[in-house]
């Protein structure tokens, strides 16, 4: 196909050159923005009066016959054209004449590329915030099942103190309502609309900015021509954003892996979600978590790809732009995949209460406790924590817990101890006290519950 800029030059493209430079393969998905940012583009022209109300028909019922005719397949976009908007005005002309090539009258490429990738991916922020809300519903309603199941809690990935699964699930619920919020935060920021600033400079021709932004569900258009052609923030704080996404599933998805192993064992991951091995016949294993885990690094591939990008670009438009796409379409369509198979992995988990208990049981995770309690005792916290140190120390050697060491032992130690020390550590006991806000105690818990639960609710109708 001949070039549209043909007229400038002595000689075609070269072959490979044409290959190397052309996005179609890339940008074609999002045609259905194009047409959309054409067709408010031409009505725009014609309430200027810069195009007839004839032209501007034929131009609206030519470029809605082609998205129909691609939509239901019976267009192919063309492999060989440049890019998908080349494609659409090449096919809207080969179709109309004259009155289609019309239609880039005040507009470039540049600031038709800016806009069509701020909706295309205002769309996808839209939809991966749907399925995180999904997924928060999904952690949710095990954190609820689980609400009284004591685990041990941990630091350094040791025994630390109890907490309930419930608990530790929910903080999941707090990563991913700051994701969902920081999706919010760049969309809200993003929707601003590039087209009209034209090249680089605007146009000579009477636009209406206003007009086009509106009719494509911007807030507002972009207040410089250069900046709008040339900015791709957008792109960064959402690869930012789904970034720090992968790295709460990753970091979840490390814990599955290890919940599920035989020295574990806190859960059971679904058949469904789990495969087996090409030899060993007991081998379940965590795939789905395990490539969530892996593919976190694609999509901070994909951010430090658009922040390279960017770094050395002087003002207004270069091709090195063309890059952002591959890039900021990758992080979606992989965490879209990460999610979508997390979401029902977690809500067909079965957790094993009683494994998680003794898990807690065997680690002198109450010793915290064993200290509060002599310090309700009137020992200042410091000496305490020392004289349990001692006793931990001391049941190790003898192969007890504090659990199992009689009461004569303990008053060895301190003459403060009597028998109501067993009730002061029994781990519920200990799981319970904690209802300082925000800590794992039932009515703790229970606030913090509901405060996803309105979080849910809030955006499910927003
Ligand atoms: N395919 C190009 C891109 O994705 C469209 C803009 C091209 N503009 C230009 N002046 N060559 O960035």
């Amino acid at each position: 196909m001949e070039k549209m800029w043909a007229g400038r030059f002595q000689k075609a493209l070269d072959a490979a050159a044409d290959d190397f430079n052309a996005s179609i393969r890339v940008d074609q998905r999002m045609y259905r923005q194009d047409i959309a940012g054409s067709l408010a583009h031409a009505a725009m022209l014609v309430s200027t009066h810069i195009l007839t109300e004839e032209e501007g028909l034929q131009i609206q019922t030519g470029l809605q016959a082609i998205l129909e005719e691609l939509d239901n397949g019976s267009l192919q976009v063309d492999a060989g054209a440049e890019d998908i908007h080349m494609f659409v005005e090449a096919e809207l002309t080969r179709r109309l004449g004259d009155v289609g090539k019309k239609l880039h009258t005040g507009r470039s490429r540049n600031d038709q590329v800016a806009v069509d990738v701020r909706m295309y991916l205002r769309d996808e922020a839209i939809e991966v915030k749907r399925l995180l809300l999904g997924l928060i519903g999904a952690v949710l309603g095990k954190a609820r099942e689980y609400k009284n199941a004591v685990m041990p809690g941990y630091t350094h990935l040791q025994r630390a103190q109890p907490v309930t699964f419930g608990h530790h699930l929910s903080a999941y619920c707090m990563m991913f309502m700051r994701d969902f919020d920081r999706l919010s935060d760049a969309v809200r920021r993003m929707n601003v609309c590039p087209l009209g600033s034209a090249a680089l400079a605007g146009t000579t021709y009477p636009i209406d900015r206003a007009e086009t932004a509106a009719a494509l569900g911007f807030d507002t258009y972009c207040l410089n021509s250069l900046d709008g052609v040339s900015d791709r923030d957008f792109c960064v704080e959402l690869a930012a954003a789904l970034s720090l996404l992968m790295t709460h599933l990753s970091r979840f998805s490390e814990e599955i892996i290890l919940w599920s192993s035989w020295e574990f064992k806190f859960i059971e991951l679904d058949d469904a979600y789990t495969t087996g091995s090409s030899i060993m016949p007991q081998k379940k294993n965590p795939d789905m978590a395990e490539l969530v885990r892996g593919k976190t690094g694609r999509v901070y591939g994909d951010l430090i790809t658009l922040l390279t990008m960017l770094k050395g670009l002087p003002l207004a438009y270069n091709k090195d732009m063309q890059e952002d796409k591959e890039a900021i379409f990758d992080a979606f369509d992989t965490v879209k995949a990460c999610v979508g198979v997390f979401t029902p992995m977690v809500s067909t988990l079965t957790a094993l209460p009683e494994r998680m208990r003794a898990a807690a049981g065997r680690g002198f995770i109450n010793a915290t406790d064993l200290a509060d309690y002599l310090v309700g005792r009137g020992l200042p916290f410091r000496s305490a924590y020392k004289i349990v140190g001692q006793i931990v120390h001391a049941c190790i050697a003898a192969g007890e817990t504090l659990e199992t060491l009689p009461l004569a032992q303990y008053k060895t130690f301190s003459p403060l101890f009597d028998e109501t020390l067993y009730a002061a550590i029994d781990l519920d006991a200990c799981v319970e006290k904690r209802n300082s806000a925000g800590g794992t105690g039932k009515e703790s818990v229970a606030a913090e519950l509901a405060a996803i639960e309105a979080f849910l609710k809030d955006n499910e109708t927003a």
